[in-house]
C-alpha cells in the first residue's frame, strides 16, 4: 500500500531572533573596529606563522604603509618601517617568538609618513586554540619617542653629574641617617685609597674603619662631634687631620648636612671635604714672614734712627771737640787768653744746643710733628747756612753763590730741619768738588713754582753716578761717609709736603732740587 499522507505538519520556526543577532553582532564588530582604529596605537595582526592579516587605520595613517606594503613577496612580515640600524635586532626577535611562541616585546625606530624616525614599543602576544596551538599573533606598536628622549636626557645629566661629583676638587660622602658611609666620590677613593665597599669590616661600623683615617690627635673628637650631630641633626662642620694613602696627614676643612624627607625625618647626610693643608701652610709661612719682616722694619728703624742721629750730632760734636781743645790751650798759654778762651767757649755752648736742637727736631721728625713749624722766609735760612758752612767753603776753596728771588712768600717749615736739608746737600756738593781742578762753585738758588718753592743746590762736581741709590740709608760712596744724609733730607722734605729729587747739572756735576708747598701739608 502506498503511503497516504495523512497530514502536513508545518514547523515555523521564528528567524527574528537570528535578524536580531546578526545586527547586534555587526554592530559590536563595527564598535570594535572603531575601537581598533581609534586607539592611540597601532595595530595589526599575522598568521601563526607570520604572514600579515591585518593593520588599523591609524596604522597606514602613521607610518603611510598598507597591509601589501608589510607584506613581503614572500607573504611574511616585511621588516622595512624599522630602521636599518635595528632591523636585525628586530627581526631575530620576530623569529624567535613565531618559532618559539614566546611574547615579542622589541623597542627599535619606526617609519613615519613623513619619512622620520620614531622610537616604538612593539609588543605582540599569540592567540592560542583550546589545543594549545598558535591561531594567530596579535601587536601593537606604542610611541616612546618622548620618553626615550626624555630618558636619554636623563641618563646625559646623570652622567654629567657623576662627572661632575668625581671632578670637584674635594671629597664628597654620602651617610646614612644613622651615619654609614655609603658613597665616596672619585677624589675621596683616590686620596684614602679605599672605596665604601673597602670600609666593610667584621666587627665595626663603616664609619669606624674612616675614623682610623683621622690623625690619632683629633680622631675622639671627630668621632664624639660626628656622632653628637647625628643625633640632633646639627650640620657637622670641624677641621682635622685625615690620612693620605701615601701615608701623610692633611687637614681638612670638613662639612656635613642632613637632607630631610617632607615629613623633616633625615634621609641622609652629605659631607664635603676640602683638603686645606696647602693654604694653612701658606697662611702659616705668611704669617710668620710678617712677624720677621716686622721685627726687620723695627731692627731697621731703629738702626735708621741711630744712624741718622749720629750723623747730624757728629758736626757740632766735632766742632765741640775742636773748640774745646783750642779752649784749652788758650787757658794753659802763659799767660792764660782769657779772652780768647771765653770765645771759644761760647762756641762750645752754641755747639752744644744746636746738637741739642738736631736731636730734638730729629725726634720730631720720626713723629712727623707739626707743631714746631712755623712760617719763615727762605732767604734768611739761604743766608744762616751761607754763613754756617764758609769756612768749611773756604777751606775747599769753594766759592758759594746764593740767589733767592726776591719777594717769595713765607713758607710753613720747621727752620732746623731745612737748614739740616740745605747743610747736608751743600756739604755733599763740597765733597763732590774735592778732587776737580778748576773753579768749584756751588750755587744755592731758591724759585717760587707756583703753588711750590723750588730749592735747587748745584756743584759742578764730578756728577751722580748710581742715581738711584744714592738716596737709600747707608749707601755712601765715601770712605767716611755713612750714608745716612740724603735719606735724611728726603725724609725731612716729604714731611713737609716736597719732594726731592737729582738731576744732572749743566755743564757738570750735580744738582738736588727740593720742593716746598707754600700751603702748609703734612706727609700722608
Ligand atoms: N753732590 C753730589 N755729587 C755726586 N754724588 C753725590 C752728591 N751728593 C751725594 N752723592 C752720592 O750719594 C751718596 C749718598 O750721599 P749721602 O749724603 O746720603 O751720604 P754720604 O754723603 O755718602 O755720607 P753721609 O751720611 O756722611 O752724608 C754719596 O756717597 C755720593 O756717592
Ligand atoms: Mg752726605
Amino acid at each position: 500500500m502506498g503511503a497516504v499522507v495523512a497530514a502536513w505538519c508545518g514547523t515555523s520556526i521564528g528567524i527574528d531572533v537570528y535578524r536580531k543577532t546578526e545586527t547586534a553582532l555587526r554592530e559590536r564588530e563595527r564598535q570594535l573596529q572603531q575601537l581598533i582604529d581609534t586607539v592611540p596605537a597601532l595595530i595589526w595582526s599575522t598568521t601563526d606563522d607570520g604572514a600579515p592579516t591585518y593593520v588599523n587605520k591609524r596604522f597606514t595613517e602613521v607610518i603611510g604603509a598598507t597591509l601589501q606594503d608589510i607584506t613581503a613577496p614572500n607573504g611574511k612580515l616585511a621588516l622595512s618601517v624599522i630602521h636599518p640600524d635595528d632591523r636585525a635586532a628586530a627581526a631575530q626577535a620576530v623569529a624567535r617568538s613565531f618559532r618559539t611562541g614566546v611574547s615579542y616585546v622589541a623597542r627599535y625606530r619606526q617609519l613615519r609618513r613623513d619619512g622620520s624616525w620614531r622610537w616604538t614599543e612593539t609588543r605582540a602576544e599569540p592567540l592560542r586554540d583550546d589545543s594549545g596551538a598558535i591561531l594567530r599573533w596579535y601587536g601593537v606598536s606604542v610611541d616612546i619617542e618622548d620618553m626615550v628622549v626624555a630618558q636619554q636626557a636623563l641618563r646625559e645629566r646623570e652622567r654629567e653629574l657623576s662627572q661632575l661629583v668625581d671632578m670637584v676638587p674635594s671629597h664628597l660622602w654620602r651617610l646614612t641617617p644613622e651615619g654609614e658611609p655609603i658613597f665616596f666620590n672619585k677624589r675621596m677613593v683616590d686620596f684614602l685609597g679605599l672605596d665604601v665597599a673597602d670600609t666593610d669590616r667584621p666587627g665595626s661600623s663603616r664609619l669606624e674603619a674612616v675614623i682610623e683615617k683621622v690623625h690619632p690627635d683629633d680622631a675622639a673628637r671627630f668621632r664624639e662631634v660626628l656622632h653628637g650631630c647625628l643625633a640632633t641633626g646639627e650640620r657637622f662642620s670641624m677641621r682635622y687631620r685625615l690620612r693620605r694613602s701615601d701615608g701623610t696627614y692633611r687637614w681638612m676643612s670638613s662639612r656635613a648636612d642632613p637632607m630631610r624627607d617632607q615629613s623633616g625625618r633625615i634621609v641622609q647626610w652629605y659631607g664635603l671635604c676640602h683638603d686645606i693643608d696647602d693654604q694653612l701652610r701658606a697662611e702659616e709661612a705668611l704669617r710668620r714672614a710678617s712677624e720677621k719682616l716686622a721685627q726687620a722694619t723695627q731692627a731697621a728703624s731703629l738702626a735708621e734712627l741711630s744712624a741718622a742721629i749720629a750723623h747730624e750730632v757728629n758736626q757740632p760734636l766735632g766742632a765741640i771737640a775742636a773748640n774745646a781743645h783750642a779752649c784749652r790751650r788758650w787757658l794753659s798759654a802763659e799767660p792764660p787768653n782769657v779772652e780768647r778762651a771765653k770765645i771759644t767757649a761760647d762756641r762750645i755752648v752754641r755747639d752744644a744746643n744746636s746738637a741739642a736742637d738736631v736731636v730734638g727736631r730729629i725726634r720730631a721728625l720720626f713723629r712727623q710733628s707739626v707743631e714746631t713749624r712755623s712760617r719763615t722766609a727762605l732767604d734768611g735760612i739761604f743766608e744762616e747756612v751761607r754763613r754756617l758752612m764758609a769756612e768749611e767753603a773756604a777751606r775747599c776753596r769753594v766759592r758759594m753763590n746764593v740767589d733767592v728771588e726776591s719777594g717769595l712768600p713765607l713758607v710753613a717749615l720747621d727752620r732746623v730741619q731745612v737748614q739740616q736739608v740745605l747743610i747736608n746737600l751743600v756739604r755733599n756738593g763740597i765733597e763732590a768738588m774735592d778732587c776737580i781742578a778748576g773753579e768749584k762753585v756751588l750755587e744755592m738758588r731758591a724759585r717760587r713754582m707756583g703753588d711750590f718753592v723750588q730749592a735747587r743746590i748745584s756743584d759742578c762736581g764730578r756728577g751722580i753716578e748710581l742715581a738711584d741709590r744714592i738716596f737709600e740709608p747707608f749707601f755712601t760712596t765715601k770712605q767716611n761717609g755713612m750714608g745716612m744724609g740724603l735719606a735724611i733730607c728726603r725724609s725731612i722734605i716729604e714731611s713737609h709736603g716736597g719732594r726731592l729729587w737729582a738731576e744732572r747739572n749743566e755743564p757738570r756735576g750735580a744738582a738736588f732740587v727740593f720742593t716746598l708747598p707754600l700751603e702748609a701739608k703734612t706727609a700722608p
